[in-house]
């Protein structure tokens, strides 16, 4: 179904930025409010719902890598346990709704909307939203068969109650606002760095420092006051990477950022070593 089809049969699960009302299309051309807020669609396919211009630190070049290092395959654990969490907790035969809330350049939606549309009735419903217009004109460009929205984690753009699943995966979060969002029973799944991920190319780019290590403790805690029957899995693999993605690994992580151009190409003595990928996945109930 193309972008527009989809607007016109699911404007119901959207609500203004703006005034908090609902919206509808017209015409192909841009959705909405009874308050006349108004937003156009974009050629591509999706919609900037923000009222303002904010500035994401992610760009272009972090995207594309990002894309690269997905279509080679790179995150296919993760994405295969994400797909298993979602079948565990969801009864076939009923509807499917998924948000992916900092969706980048929508790789990872659009992977795993395509896996779970094979064991349904109803293709299920996928949205993905992010600050970063770079990132969503990619996944509205590539990625038709989803919905695609520039919108804020903060302020969500939904109606309450309307996802089954809130997939977060290495963004910001709003709790409160995933809470109000995914329906009653519904779950998020939150991405995080485990301990161990990409430990070989933080030993060498920051070796000693700081920056080498993440806590998690913080983020689990704050996940459990939120929602219910937590569970955490480990999704551990190890990488070979060429050069070509190795470049691509340095460039799609936070982790170059304030990095010397010598830094990056130490990166490269990388080349054949197994890098180790190592997340958690936090499931959690909303009531
Ligand atoms: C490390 S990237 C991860 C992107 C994607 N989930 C992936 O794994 O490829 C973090 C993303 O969070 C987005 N982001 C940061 N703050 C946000 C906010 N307040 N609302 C929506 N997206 C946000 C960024 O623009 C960026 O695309
Ligand atoms: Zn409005």
């Amino acid at each position: 179904m193309s972008f527009i089809d989809l607007l016109a049969h699911h404007s119901g699960v959207l609500r203004c930025p703006l005034c908090l009302g609902p919206m509808r299309t017209v015409e192909s051309r841009s959705i909405v409010c009874g308050s006349r807020h108004c937003f156009d669609i974009s050629k591509l396919g999706y919609v900037n719902l923000l009222n303002r211009s904010m500035q994401s630190k992610y760009d272009k070049r972090l995207f594309d890598s990002r894309r690269r290092m997905a279509v080679s395959g790179f995150f296919e654990p993760l994405n295969q346990a994400l797909v298993e969490g979602i079948r565990g907790r969801h009864s076939p035969g009923q509807p499917l709704t998924i948000l992916d809330a900092g969706c980048g350049e929508g790789s990872l939606l659009s992977g795993i909307r395509m896996k779970l549309e094979q064991d349904l009735c109803h293709p299920p419903l996928a949205v993905g939203i992010d600050l970063s217009k770079e990132g969503i004109s990619l996944a509205a460009a590539e990625y038709k068969g989803a919905m695609w929205f520039v919108a804020d984690i903060a302020n969500c753009p939904f109606a309450s109650r309307q996802f089954h699943f809130v997939l977060n995966v290495l963004s910001p979060a709003n709790y409160t606002e995933f809470q109000r969002i995914a329906a009653a029973g519904g779950t998020v799944l939150k991405v995080i760095p485990g301990s161990e991920y990409l430990m070989e190319l933080r030993d060498l780019l920051y070796k000693g420092s700081a920056r080498k290590t993440y806590s998690n403790d913080h983020t689990l805690a704050q996940f459990q006051k939120y929602f219910e029957r937590t569970e955490v899995k480990r999704v551990r693999y190890r990488v070979s990477l060429n050069p070509s993605l190795l470049d691509s690994l340095v460039d799609m992580t936070p982790l170059s950022w304030g990095v010397t151009e010598q830094q990056r190409q130490k990166a490269l003595q990388l080349c054949g070593t197994a890098i180790t990928v190592d997340f958690m996945v936090l499931l959690g109930q909303s009531l």
